[in-house]
């Protein structure tokens, strides 16, 4: 078992159960912060620079400053140095407002090894429930004083959710808008196969997360003979695909087997999807 690692900005490395945070940071007190989770694969961090882009849009989104890119890269370096290469990951670097009554942004970053029930998704797929969110699909982005789309450390409602899955006897969540139409996970992207074609849900027009998982595979699918589109998609649609997948960083992509309690169809290219992404499978 390889242990955590943290590194804080301007600390570098510290033991892994080392306080790194003050009590009055506004990232505790308000989940007033930015995150991302990255996934070290052979000692790199995969899509580290599509990480650090989205972290920089939603910081200007929610108007958070942050330390000059050089500064978060010799961080995350600092941390990922020396982790055995053939140890999957997940490198989080967390940015929060820092302490109440104006200190600077408490910057920070952990590492440890990917969970092996994620790895184990990949090779199982998961069961997934619906789970209506309340609001409609085009609302929130057109709400101007709300910032969609950022990976915010507020993550009240996503583990309200999975704790809900937990209680439903379900490995995750499709949270479904009130005008009928599936969004994302609460940590994870829905793609599914129409044809030949790949699909994903526009982020722009619904205010998900631009995951940079499926953005790559979107970008690189006509390697492996499938056209990319973003689409809206209800729950009966999904029923029609030849395919239903959860993208994300650490888990990688995972094949949806079930919703809400019925089979779906078999996801065809699953293997030939994991491969193009580079992720793993599980030991046997
Ligand atoms: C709400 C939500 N959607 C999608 C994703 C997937 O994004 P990515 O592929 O960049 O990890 C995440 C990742 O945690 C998420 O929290």
């Amino acid at each position: 078992m390889v242990t955590s690692r943290i590194g804080v900005l301007g600390r570098g490395r510290l033991p892994a159960g080392e306080p790194v945070l003050r009590g009055d940071d506004l990232g505790v007190l308000r989940g007033d912060g930015l995150f991302e989770t990255m996934h070290l694969r052979g000692g790199r961090a995969w899509l580290r620079a599509e990480h650090l882009a989205r972290l920089r849009t939603g910081a200007s989104a929610v108007e958070l400053t942050l330390p000059a890119d050089a500064a978060l890269l010799e961080l995350l370096d600092e941390v990922a140095d020396g982790w055995p290469a053939e140890v999957e990951g997940a490198l989080r670097l967390i940015c929060t407002r820092g302490p109440e009554g104006g200190g600077p942004p408490t910057v920070y970053a952990t590492l440890s090894e990917v969970a092996s029930a994620a790895r184990q998704a990949r090779h199982d797929g998961v069961g997934v429930a619906t789970l209506s969110l309340g609001v409609p699909a085009e609302a929130r982005p057109e709400l101007d004083w709300l910032p969609v789309g950022i990976k915010s450390t507020s993550y009240g409602a996503s583990s309200a959710a999975r704790r809900w899955a937990a209680r439903a006897g379900v490995d995750d969540v499709l949270w479904i808008s009130s005008d009928g139409y599936a969004l994302e996970g609460p940590t994870a992207n829905l793609v599914w196969l129409a044809g030949e074609t790949l699909c994903t849900v526009p982020a722009g027009r619904t205010g998900i997360l631009p995951g940079t998982t499926v953005a790559w595979l979107l970008a690189h699918c006509a390697e492996v003979g499938c056209d990319a589109a973003e689409r809206m998609v209800t729950p009966a649609g999904l029923r029609e695909a030849d395919g239903v997948w959860l993208t994300s960083s650490v888990r990688g992509l995972v094949a949806v087997h079930t919703l809400d309690g019925e089979p779906l169809r078999p996801a065809r290219r699953t293997r030939q999807l994991q491969d193009l992404l580079g992720f793993p499978l599980p030991l046997p």
